[in-house]
């Protein structure tokens, strides 16, 4: 039997406050909905059918930008009648021979082995009709979500919304998450019976339970491995709380993976991080995208590192921002450089603080240690860059190219002016300003000659 995950993702979220719909709401930099159609194509659906409604443009271009139009697609509902209703708009693309996974968009960190047990669930082979699975949990305080209702054999008969529950119910502790598995031939029957005769005056998805038990069909429970799984997103509060849960499980994954975190509290990791042995991470570091660090490298206190690689011993100290970035193996970098993108450190290469750079390429070795800008260059091998050395490429209009070639001195407080190389070897002398190549092992200087005047007096305040 295929599978087909219907994801619903139509409610507007009121209590979020904000203008975004719910599910593009982001944990770890991912919109909540992406966090679930990434989980679920771990299960390799056929189809996976979004139900949108509210901003559903916004919700739209972001699937169609981010997914394959065979697999994802977006379904409209155009009222939000209830999540009975939700999936009917489903319907059509429903076939009898496929299982029906329902999952909600506001509850992101449901696990791929939770829904692969529950998925299980419709094929158990020895009933004659395919089983309709739920995920339970049973909490201290139910307070809010569908009741189970069980019979004396512990059967499950049915799922009692909390505003149609008697008093009796609502004490009932193992509620329904809303996570369901449905046999597809099952659903498509059932779904034209639900009816809006209730409190709320919505299709609930939650009558097909009453129903299978009528009609014959066994209804299983799964339980998720945690609580959080399951936990959904109504405000801020709530999301910030996932974003925690997310952040302590990554912090966890990278503490196995061998890194060592100074506070796994106080790490955040906005994307992927890949570690080899003995990394350092310490206090509040910020990894954004996908980033490599290799064996042994050190991140200080208060970096943050975008799409980037660091290779094996490289030390970056605190306050050092990274972005689209090459990092080569044992370089220095900071505290307090930034490093844009296209920057691109050859080993033991040494940036220190307040330098930026930027599509640049710093060879084998050579330092660039103090308040600099490097945007647009090319050094070479042994290079030492002076303090305060500004490569001038942008005239305004168009920006230019400065080659430093192997074992060149700039001395501080340099302008290179581009389009510029300074050939092998060469000197520049300190406070130039270079606008014409210099040759292979020739010193250039380029500044107003010292001049000492005699009898000079200094001005006097006036009386
Ligand atoms: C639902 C369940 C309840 C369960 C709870 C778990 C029903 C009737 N009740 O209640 O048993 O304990 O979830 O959180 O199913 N949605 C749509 N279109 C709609 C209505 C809802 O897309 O017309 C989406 C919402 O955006 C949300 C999800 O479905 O992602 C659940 O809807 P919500 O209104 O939060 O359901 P609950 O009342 O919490
Ligand atoms: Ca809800």
């Amino acid at each position: 039997m295929e599978l087909h995950v219907v994801i619903l993702a139509a409610g507007k979220g009121s209590r979020m406050k904000s203008n975004l719909p719910k599910v593009m709401h982001e944990v770890g930099n991912k919109p909540m909905l992406a966090h679930v159609i990434d989980t679920a194509t771990e299960l390799n659906p056929a189809k996976i059918s979004v139900v949108v409604g509210h901003g559903s443009e916004i919700v739209e271009s972001f699937v169609a930008k981010n997914y394959e139009q065979e697999v994802v697609r977006c379904v409209q509902q155009k009222e939000q009648l209830g999540t009975g209703h939700a999936v009917m708009q489903a319907a059509d693309s429903i076939s009898p021979q496929e299982k029906v996974l329902v999952l909600y968009g506001d509850v992101p960190l449901i696990q791929s082995n939770t829904l692969e047990t529950l998925v299980n669930t419709v094929s158990s082979e020895d009933a004659d009709k395919a089983p309709l699975g739920l995920l339970t949990v049973c909490l201290s305080n139910p307070t809010g979500y569908g009741r189970i209702l069980r019979n004396e054999q512990n059967q499950v008969i049915g799922i009692v919304e909390k505003k149609d529950a008697n008093p009796e119910q609502l004490n009932i502790q193992e509620v329904n998450t809303g996570f369901m598995a449905i046999p597809g031939d099952f659903l498509i029957e059932a779904l034209p019976k639900l009816s809006n005769e209730n409190a709320q005056g919505e299709f609930y998805l939650t009558d097909l339970v009453a129903l299978a038990e009528q009609g014959g069909v066994p209804i299983l429970t799964e339980n998720p491995v945690t609580a959080t799984e399951v936990e959904g997103v109504n405000n801020k509060l709530q999301l910030a709380n996932l974003e925690r849960c997310y952040q302590r499980q990554l912090a966890q994954d990278l503490m196995v993976a061998g890194a060592t975190l100074i506070d796994p509290e106080r790490i955040d990791i906005r994307g992927s991080v890949q570690v080899g042995m003995d990394v350092f991470i310490d206090a509040n570091v910020i990894f954004v995208g996908d980033v490599i660090l290799q064996d042994g490298v050190s991140i200080g206190a208060n970096c943050i590192i975008t799409d980037s690689t660091i290779g094996a011993g490289s030390n970056i100290q605190p306050f050092t921002v990274i972005e689209d970035s090459v990092v080569g193996s044992q370089c220095n970098i900071g505290p307090y450089a930034r490093l844009r993108p296209n920057t691109e450190l050859k080993d033991q290469a040494k940036i220190g603080s307040f330098v930026e750079t930027k599509k640049s390429v710093v060879g084998k070795g050579s330092k660039v240690n103090h308040l600099s800008y490097v945007g647009d260059a090319e050094i070479g091998e042994g290079v030492n860059v002076g303090a305060g050395t500004i490569t001038c490429n942008y005239d305004g209009a168009n920006k230019y190219k400065t080659v430093l070639e192997d074992g060149v001195f700039i001395g501080s407080n340099t302008a290179l002016v581009a389009p510029l190389t300074v050939g092998s070897g060469a000197t520049v002398g300190a406070g130039s300003v270079i606008t014409k190549n210099v040759e292979n092992d020739k010193l250039a200087i380029a500044r107003a000659k010292q001049a000492q005047i005699s009898g000079w007096e200094r001005p006097k305040k006036n009386s």
